[in-house]
């Protein structure tokens, strides 16, 4: 570090140790102590260490959006805790010089399982949001998953990406809004379409109301007073009209019938994210679902208190390979992925620690969470004895 970049970095460690939350914080053994904050991407060992720096660069009620869960938060951490129930089997003496960790989707391989989940608001955590996303999910060659309630338009996006992304939609009880979202992402040549089915009964999240209380701006200055003028302001929802539309993500009596209508509308393939059970998957399959996103929204959505990596193996077994399953949540390092995969996954997703990444230094930050996971899964794949990922499977796991 030069001598200046090493007064620059003591000056920043300095304002945070001024601040009366970090103190409260602190002493809440939530954070690390000042000097153990990373001041570049570089020096992440993992990416945990992002968090605790987005933590205090992003403003109080943006940060609760990020990390909230619902009621107690349970799920959430169930979410993590299921996956240090799953142990690993590893086998020795095998030439592991060359691990593959590619991975196929609907015709299309990928170089990395690692999927970038849809995340609404990305502009909330740093002002290059998605762009910056979509940037380092180039550089890593990760597919890249686009939320409606994004805060970047899916033809932007696309271009920063270098490639149209997978679309993610919220159902609306108007067909007219879908009608016109669906219109829009076929023109931008968006291959898949993930309908999100896990979040119209509404959600109460604690966590996120309770950081909202700390943050000192007048949040309607920027969302509005409304849900339309939330809506509104994001640009997926340009020239559509939603002044008579309360309901754009809670709505409360969709059902399989609009996975009919999307079926019988659009030639894009189309994936449920939010499966937990095996009925559903079932059901995926009678409905002409093409795939499967194993979720409960990051532990956002109701309070189950079971982990994905829990309901993973139900939905697979519905499905006996007939369409690709993928998982999310809770996933925060290599071993993490190699579980999942070995589960019988084909790919899985992130969102908080990209999230992160993007907090702390924008796309770098994004690049090097990427990264690291991706060393990670490779790590795992050699220590275990495992050459590619057509040949990880369930003996690799106890
Ligand atoms: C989300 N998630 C989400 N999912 C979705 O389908 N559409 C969306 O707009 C959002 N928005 C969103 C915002 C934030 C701040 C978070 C943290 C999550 C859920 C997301 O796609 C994914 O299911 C979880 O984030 C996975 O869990 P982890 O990796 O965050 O533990």
């Amino acid at each position: 570090m030069t001598l200046r970049a090493a007064e620059g970095r003591r000056a920043f460690l300095r304002f945070l140790a001024a601040s009366p939350l970090f103190a409260l914080a602190v002493r809440a053994g939530e954070l690390p102590a000042v000097d153990e904050l990373i001041a570049s991407p570089e020096d992440a060992l993992n990416v945990f260490d992002f968090e605790a720096v987005a933590r205090q660069k992003i403003p109080p009620a943006h940060f609760g959006y990020l990390a909230t869960g619902v009621d107690d938060d349970a799920t959430l951490r169930a979410n993590r805790a299921g996956f240090a129930r799953l142990k690993i089997r590893p086998r020795r003496l095998v030439d592991v010089r060359e691990v593959d960790a590619s991975t196929e989707l609907f015709g299309r391989r990928w170089p990395t399982p690692i999927v970038i989940g849809p995340v609404g608001s990305q502009r909330a955590f740093h002002p290059d949001g998605e762009l910056a996303t979509a940037r380092a999910a180039k550089a890593g060659g990760h597919l890249q998953v686009l939320s409606t309630v994004s805060t970047t338009s899916v033809e932007d996006v696309g271009a920063a990406r270098g490639e149209p992304v997978w679309y993610q939609l919220y159902p609306s009880s108007d067909w007219a809004i879908t009608e016109r979202l669906i219109a829009r992402v076929e023109a931008a040549g968006c291959p898949v379409l993930v309908l999100t089915v896990d979040l119209f009964a509404g959600t109460n999240r604690e966590t996120q109301a309770r950081y909202k209380k700390r943050d000192a701006r007048t949040c309607a200055n920027c969302h509005g007073e409304t849900q339309q003028s939330y809506v509104s302001r994001k640009p997926m929802f340009d020239g559509i009209e939603v002044s008579h539309l309360p309901d754009v993500v809670d709505a409360y009596g969709l059902t399989w019938d609009f996975v009919d209508r999307l079926r019988s509308r659009t030639r894009m393939k189309l994936v449920l994210k939010g499966i937990v059970a095996a009925e559903d998957a079932r059901l995926c399959l009678q409905h002409g679902v093409d795939g499967i996103v194993v979720s409960n929204h990051g532990g956002r959505a109701e309070e189950s208190g079971r982990a994905t990596i829990e309901s993973l193996p139900e939905v697979l077994e519905a499905v006996g390979g007939r369409i690709p399953v993928l998982v999310d949540g809770g996933i925060r390092r290599g071993t993490d992925v190699f579980k999942a995969l070995a589960l019988g996954a084909r790919a899985i997703a992130i969102g908080r620690p990209y999230l992160w990444g993007l907090g702390a230094f924008g796309q770098p930050g994004v690049e090097k969470v990427l990264e690291l996971l991706r060393a990670e899964l490779t790590l795992a794949m050699r220590q275990a004895g495992v050459t590619s990922l057509a040949k990880l499977d369930r003996s690799y796991l106890v």
